[in-house]
């Protein structure tokens, strides 16, 4: 394959490449070196190799992990970065074009100034496959107008423990729901549009991230990342005890409506089955994944996943790849990782046919996203962030929010007396959005740009709505109506497994205080996963789940006033006590499916600025 001029896009988005002569994969691979096979297997994280690095090595992909933002974090310093690295691929002696993956779990939402959709918990509770279609590809048009073209995304795992730190990245409890979801993200992250690239999604992890137990999570000593979490690191990259017939029937299923939906990729999963780690399993990758559900795809591994099947790295590598991994993820020491397998195969541990097995399913899946296309654009970088995605964020946080219990004190009315909101959550774009914003571990206060809960209500003609964080307010007076907002401070992956999911105890004060000071009051919930706050919910007049809704939150004022009804159900179960969690038999406060409708309610027309007009009523 010879090599093409690739030119840094500009800030049009356009690519032009000069025109070259493609030849079919195999004829590329019959003319590969072994390093040059290699390097197609080797995925690097930016902060560990240069543009140059990657030229030299010809190295196949570059990500970004959670961290990997370029400073200043804008949209086209992205471009620039990324465009670096695939402007370096093409001087290599065959150029064929890096693929550079991201955690676009809802939407691109490493970057500042992207749209940053309800994490999957809250689309789950929508239960729309039409909206998360289109969820799919704005996310795409926003990773590519970086230039990025693969999404690690989506999760669909099936979460059986909601104290695990990944809850709020799966879909729900339900295996059909979770199909039908990830299907969609997929069609919509991967829809092709002529004359434009096409991004790559990520259907991970695979397989039963959401059945491990808890107390399970490894301990290797070996690989020393676990240190310092807190009681993090419990049931994350655990090991799921369960059957042939429920790691089937349960987690298994989203992966044949993934494959069906024709996802290019998957990534493989850090925990075990049975105390067989998935990264070394060659029964459920290989004869599982690529021959009984026809995956033709490529498999990647998880973040230093490799590393965690043996002591020896050499022949954790080698397992890894005979098992079915066909691209390592390594990300950081890329040089250990290719001497590990130029090793292995001029040894006969590797056997080539199972090199040449990879790079032509890497070469398909890079063939398929229009990497070796020419002349195609890119999306502008104006579509970052743009007012369809924001609008399309907020009709997504409207359709997700769940109504668990409502005795009258919503819809809150055009006019209120005295309206009071308080909790730091009711202001804080960090802590709606949750984890894998911005930072891989999220963030508080205005990490990203968008609209909070105060700014929606202020906006809906509540301009005099009072806000104190801590709920003290200077009018002694009795207020006629309080919203107090809680939230889970964010986190992802282990560091977010928690024994006891509950309101913090700040949280718990502000409730307090504001239960002694308002007629109604209303409490509204942010969180990855259900909390155990029986006692909250039962002193609340009303209380909504509104899950991490992302950049938009100030849609909730819209289903809060009654703008719009409420129609989500939760996904999960909601415990009635921290003692529930951990015990199916347990029956639940709320089971799942739980959601109370609500209609629009009968607004003049300087009432309501959307122009709403039905009569409310309960069903
Ligand atoms: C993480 C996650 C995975 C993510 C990857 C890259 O450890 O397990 O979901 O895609 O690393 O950030």
């Amino acid at each position: 394959m010879r090599g093409s001029e690739a030119v840094r896009p500009s800030s049009a988005g356009r690519d032009r490449r000069r025109d070259v002569i493609r030849p079919p994969i195999d004829h590329t691979i019959s003319e590969m070196t072994l390093s040059e096979k290699i390097g197609q297997m080797t995925q690097v994280s930016n902060e560990s190799i240069t543009p140059a690095e990657v030229s030299d090595h010809a190295i196949g992909s570059v990500l970004s992990g959670g961290n990997g933002n370029p400073e200043p974090n804008t949209p086209e310093v992205w471009s620039d970065m990324v465009g670096s690295y695939a402007e370096a691929a093409t001087r290599t002696r065959l150029g064929v074009p890096l693929l550079y993956g991201v955690d676009a779990v809802h939407g691109h939402s490493n970057v500042g100034g992207a749209t940053v959709f309800p994490h999957n918990i809250g689309l789950g509770a929508a239960g729309d496959d039409e909206l998360v279609l289109r969820i799919g590809e704005a996310t795409a048009a926003e990773m590519l107008a970086t230039g990025v073209g693969w999404a690690f995304a989506p999760t669909i795992a099936v979460p059986q423990d909601i104290r695990w730190g990944r809850t709020y990245e799966g879909y729900g409890r339900d295996p059909s729901l979770v199909s039908a979801m990830g299907a969609a993200l997929i069609t919509g992250l991967q829809r092709s549009e002529p004359g434009r690239p096409r991004a790559l999604a990520c259907a991970k992890h695979f397989v039963g991230d959401g059945a491990t137990s808890w107390g399970t999570a490894p301990r290797f000593d070996f690989v020393d990342w676990w240190d310092g979490w807190g009681d993090g690191w419990q049931i994350d990259q655990g090991d799921a005890r369960i059957s042939e017939v429920e790691l089937r029937s349960i987690h298994l299923r989203p992966y044949i409506a993934a494959i069906q939906a024709g996802v290019m990729t998957v990534m493989a999963s850090y925990n075990s089955w049975n105390g067989a780690k998935l990264h070394a399993h060659r029964g459920l990758l290989t004869d599982v994944l690529k021959g009984e559900l026809g995956f033709a795809g490529f498999v990647v591994s998880d973040w230093m996943g490799v590393d965690q099947i043996d002591p020896s790295y050499g022949t954790g590598v080698a397992t890894a790849i005979n098992a079915g991994i066909d691209m390592v993820m390594v990300p950081d020491e890329y040089r250990r990782f290719i001497a590990a397998m130029t090793e292995a195969v001029t040894t006969g541990l590797i056997p080539m046919s199972r090199i040449d097995d990879a790079v032509r399913r890497i070469l398909r899946a890079k063939t398929a996203a229009g990497l070796f296309a020419d002349g195609l654009e890119r999306p502008p970088l104006e579509v970052i962030g743009s007012a369809d995605h924001r609008a399309l964020a907020a009709e997504a946080v409207r359709r997700s929010a769940v109504l668990l219990k409502n005795d009258g004190a919503l819809p809150i009315a055009p006019v209120v007396d005295s309206l009071r909101i308080a909790g730091e959550a009711a202001d804080d774009i960090g802590l709606q959005c949750g984890g894998w914003t911005v930072g891989w571990q999220g963030g508080t206060g205005r990490t990203t740009s968008g609209t909070t809960l105060l700014e929606g209500l202020q906006a809906l003609g509540h301009a005099d709505v009072a806000f104190e964080p801590a709920g003290r307010f200077v009018d002694a007076a009795r207020a006629d109506l309080g919203i107090v907002c809680i939230a889970e401070r964010p986190y992802a992956e282990g560091p977010g497994d928690c024994a006891a999911p509950d309101a913090s105890e700040a949280d718990r004060k502000v409730f307090a205080k504001m239960r002694r000071d308002c007629e109604k009051l209303v409490l509204v919930i942010y969180s990855g996963r259900p909390l155990a706050v029986a006692d909250l919910i039962e002193q609340a007049d009303a209380v909504v789940a509104a899950w991490l809704p992302g950049s938009e939150a100030g849609a909730l004022a819209d289903v809060l006033t009654g703008r719009f009804p409420f129609e989500a159900h939760t996904s999960q179960p909601w415990p009635g006590s921290l003692e529930d969690l951990g015990q199916p038999e347990a029956p639940p406060l709320y089971p799942t499916g739980h959601g109370l409708h609500t209609a629009q309610v009968a607004m003049t027309a300087e009432q309501s600025p959307a122009g709403a007009a039905r009569t409310a009523v309960e069903r």
